[in-house]
């Protein structure tokens, strides 16, 4: 199958690049980057040098013929490339925020209007694999939903209120360089952001009520000190005390099938690079606490997005996914 990614200079392109080449089925024929249109990719993404000779590209939309498109551009840029792929017959796994959100709940979030607003899968495939199962189009999730929605799932429907924090690595703001993430306000430093107003915090909120839960839902993130990876804890206050037994039992239950999901002591670094997400639950009656671990760049993002291409086209949904961590 022949891929292009839109915005493949940025990190989550990058990672799609170095991903599938391990994909036994894909091929990335399309690396657009409009400023660095003509430069070859392993300049920019050297731990590619040697196993592809791509060439960023800038083509016009409907001149991109391939089998499958990864939009892993800025919210709003993707709404205006979707429709005119999908038009000509490409499947579409969208990496942004354009289409995870009721429009009202996006134009409310994010402030902007939304000129091509339709419905589409929500591409957690542990939760809405049937949807994303052959779908012509995805909606990636954000990666801090992805952890938070995964550690909280088994025992959602118990809760009564659901705090999620977590760390992230800074990787998950893309590689455009802000004071934010500029090395001395990073480096042996956390730091707390958006305490109450991420925009995350809808999608959370959406997952979490689809799940059937009328838990209330709160999240607070941090900035550490680490390139890639998302610790989160969810605190997950019950309707009624749950026996550690009974708490196992339910997490191993809901993932039982699942081959991304393990369940052992999350550290970033074991998920490091991979597609996994790592989950360990520890109950004190009323409050259970449950910890995820992912790498934002994997499974909550282009190991995802990989993931959901070979939901959509009928494939493993293991097939260029099965790397380890990279631990230490
Ligand atoms: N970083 C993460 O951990 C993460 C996790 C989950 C989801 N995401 C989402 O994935 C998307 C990409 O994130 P990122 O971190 O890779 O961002 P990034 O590092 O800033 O890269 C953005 C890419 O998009 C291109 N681009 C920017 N504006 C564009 C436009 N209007 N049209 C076409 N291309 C455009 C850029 O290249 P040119 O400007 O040269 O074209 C670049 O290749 C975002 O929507 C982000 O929210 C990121």
């Amino acid at each position: 199958m022949e891929i292009a990614i839109i915005g493949a200079s940025g990190y989550a392109g990058g990672d799609l690049i170095r991903l599938l080449l391990a994909h036994p089925r894909a091929e990335v024929t399309c690396a657009t980057s409009r400023k660095l249109s003509g430069t070859p990719v392993a300049k920019v993404h050297p731990q590619v040098r040697g196993l592809s000779s791509l060439v960023f590209s800038s083509p016009a939309t409907d001149e991109i013929d391939v089998d499958v498109a990864f939009l892993a551009v800025p919210h709003t840029a993707a709404m205006t490339y979707a429709r005119t792929l999908l038009d000509h017959g490409v499947r579409v796994v969208d990496l942004s925020a354009d289409y995870r959100l009721p429009r009202s709940v996006f134009e409310a979030v994010y402030g902007v209007p939304h000129t091509d607003w339709f419905e589409v899968p929500y591409g957690i495939p542990e939760i809405h694999r049937d949807a994303c199962r052959g779908a012509k189009f995805i909606a990636n999730p954000g990666c801090f939903p992805t952890g938070a929605t995964l550690a909280a799932a088994p025992l959602a429907r118990s809760a009564h209120t659901i705090i999620f924090d977590s760390k992230t690595g800074v990787s998950g703001a893309g590689d455009n360089p802000s004071a934010t993430t500029h090395y001395p306000n990073v480096g042996d430093n956390v730091n707390p952001y958006k305490w109450t107003t991420h925009r995350h915090l809808a999608e959370m909120r959406q997952e979490i009520a689809g799940l059937g839960s009328d838990a209330r839902v709160y999240f607070t993130p941090h900035l550490v000190p680490v390139n890639r990876g998302i610790l989160t804890t969810a605190h997950i206050l019950m309707k009624e005390p749950m026996a550690q037994e009974e708490v196992i039992r339910r997490v191993q239950e809901f993932y039982r099938d699942e081959f991304f999901v393990r369940l052992q002591t999350p550290i970033l670094a074991a998920v490091r690079g991979s597609n996994f997400c790592d989950i360990a639950a520890e109950s004190e009656g009323d409050r259970v606490v449950v910890v995820s671990a992912i790498d934002n760049l994997g499974k909550g993002a282009s190991g995802q997005a990989i993931q959901n291409m070979n939901l959509m086209c009928g494939f493993d949904e293991r097939e260029g996914l099965t790397g380890a961590g990279l631990l230490p």
